[in-house]
């Protein structure tokens, strides 16, 4: 990298309390998965199956963060970052979903939130980021409504267990929970069943507001309370009509079945019509809108690329027996935005869409934070490709800003290489690089650099 893309500008300085940090979760990063206590999450099952996650990876050992947490933290002090976006693995708290607590898994997160708070970085906390115990998988999993209240026991008991959290986050991405998860089955729990989906986005949501009320009850003072969802633009590939609708059933599917309960209290009035009509919803209750739309305190964003979408043939061509998720819609790659390593297109400017479009839908909108922005590549450590990915998002969170938004902070993701999902360790987001075989932690090019920005220095 060369001096000049090191310093690559941020285009204009932050307002002073922005929230600088970085990102990780539990699956990804901490291995041990049979430490302590831990009972098997959905994930450790799903990658046991051949051909589910590449060359047959799984988030054993990822980065041994379970036993290796205090250089972790040192990575982070040097960086300079105000905050830490981590996340609780419920099967180490609770190994069979529910029933008396692990003291030991709790105890590694209470040692992990006090040298935070030692090093003066403030601990923001996922409840869920993906890692259901394999046990209530086994009781129908997020299909059915009982997941959900036990996701509200589950956070009483995190919460009343760790102090000194002043920011609480439900669900890291509903979405993928839900779609990839039990649609596509690209993720665990590896179902391809399209109602199902439709029956776990809506119980995730019901659990998010279960949960935000139980941790509403006993939140100590200063206590925050949020939900993060990913967030991706729907953008039509051509100016006609077929393709502008294709772009809103896109829309629909990815943000708005999340935003519009969650800050608006109602499902889009287009559900029915686009996920067709055997969607019977049968498992919605009188009373959940107002459970899902308990008042938030921040909503977290995650952002990555916006999706180009065109018209396509359904599936099945009666709508009367077409499945949920045979939406009529196919991705298509412009020509034009260059691609991350991992080929991801990238484009800013949808980051600036996304916050200024939920401002100026939603009156309710609570103060945002941008809690996953990043590049993926194979893991060079001259990553000059990262440092102009962050530096140009960074500028569209200004950007958005400028426009009036009240974005109270950024997260990259990630502090370190990790086990990325279905691609394995072959995708490498990290600021550090992380050596799977000796466990060396590498800062890369793009470590010093955020490490400058938080400064101030650039
Ligand atoms: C997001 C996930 C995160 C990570 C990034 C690259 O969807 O929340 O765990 O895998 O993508």
């Amino acid at each position: 990298m060369t001096a000049t893309e090191e310093r690559a500008p941020v285009a204009g300085g932050f307002p002073a309390g922005f929230v600088w940090g970085a990102a990780t979760s539990a699956y990804q990063i901490e291995g041990a998965v049979d430490a302590d206590g831990r009972g098997p999450s959905i994930w450790d099952a799903f990658c046991r199956v051949p051909g589910a996650t590449a060359a047959g990876e799984s988030g054993d050992p990822a980065c041994d963060h379970y036993r290796r947490w205090p250089e972790d933290v040192e990575l982070l002090a040097g960086l300079g970052v105000g905050a830490y976006r981590l996340s609780v693995a419920w099967p180490r708290i609770l190994p069979e979903g529910g029933g008396r607590p692990e003291r030991r898994g709790l105890d590694f997160y209470r040692r992990l939130v006090d040298a935070l708070r030692e090093r003066d970085i403030t601990p923001f906390v996922t409840l869920y980021h993906w890692g259901l115990p394999q046990a209530l998988e086994e009781r129908g999993g997020w299909r059915v409504r009982d997941t959900a209240e036990r996701f509200a026991d589950y956070a009483a008991v995190v919460h009343e267990a760790l102090e000194g959290v002043p920011y609480w986050t439900t669900l890291n991405e509903p979405y993928c929970s839900a779609v990839t998860g039990y649609a596509e089955g690209r993720h665990a729990p590896g179902a391809r069943e399209g109602h199902g989906a439709l029956a776990a986005a809506h119980h995730l949501l019901v659990g998010h507001g279960l949960a935000v009320a139980r941790l509403r009850e006993r939140a100590r003072p200063g206590e925050r309370i949020g939900v993060t969802l990913n967030m991706s633009p729907a953008v039509p590939a051509s100016p006609s009509a077929e393709d502008a609708a294709a772009a809103r059933r896109m829309d629909l599917m990815v943000n708005r079945q999340f935003t519009e309960p969650l800050l608006g209290g109602a499902y889009p009035g287009d559900m029915a019509e686009v996920y067709g009509e055997i969607s019977d919803f049968s498992f919605r209750r009188d009373g959940d809108l107002a459970v899902i739309s308990e008042p938030l305190d921040f909503l977290g964003v995650n952002y990555y690329y916006p999706i180009h979408a065109a018209a396509a043939p359904y599936a099945q061509p009666d709508p009367a027996l077409r499945s949920a998720f045979d939406i009529g819609v196919r991705t298509v790659a412009p020509d034009g935005p260059p691609v991350t390593g991992l080929g991801w297109r990238i484009e800013p400017d949808g980051l600036r869409d996304t916050l200024t479009g939920l401002a100026a839908r939603f009156s309710r909108l609570p103060p945002v934070f941008v809690t996953e922005n990043g590049y993926g590549d194979d893991g060079d450590l001259d990553d000059t490709g990262r440092v102009a990915y962050l530096a140009a998002h960074l500028a569209a969170t200004r950007a958005a800003l400028d426009d009036g938004v009240d974005v109270r902070g950024y997260f990259c993701w990630s502090l370190l290489d990790n086990f990325e999902w279905a691609r394995g360790y072959a995708a490498r987001f990290g600021l550090a690089h992380v050596d799977y075989a000796t466990q060396a932690r590498t800062p890369k090019a793009s470590y010093r650099w955020y490490r400058d920005v938080i400064a101030g220095r650039i």
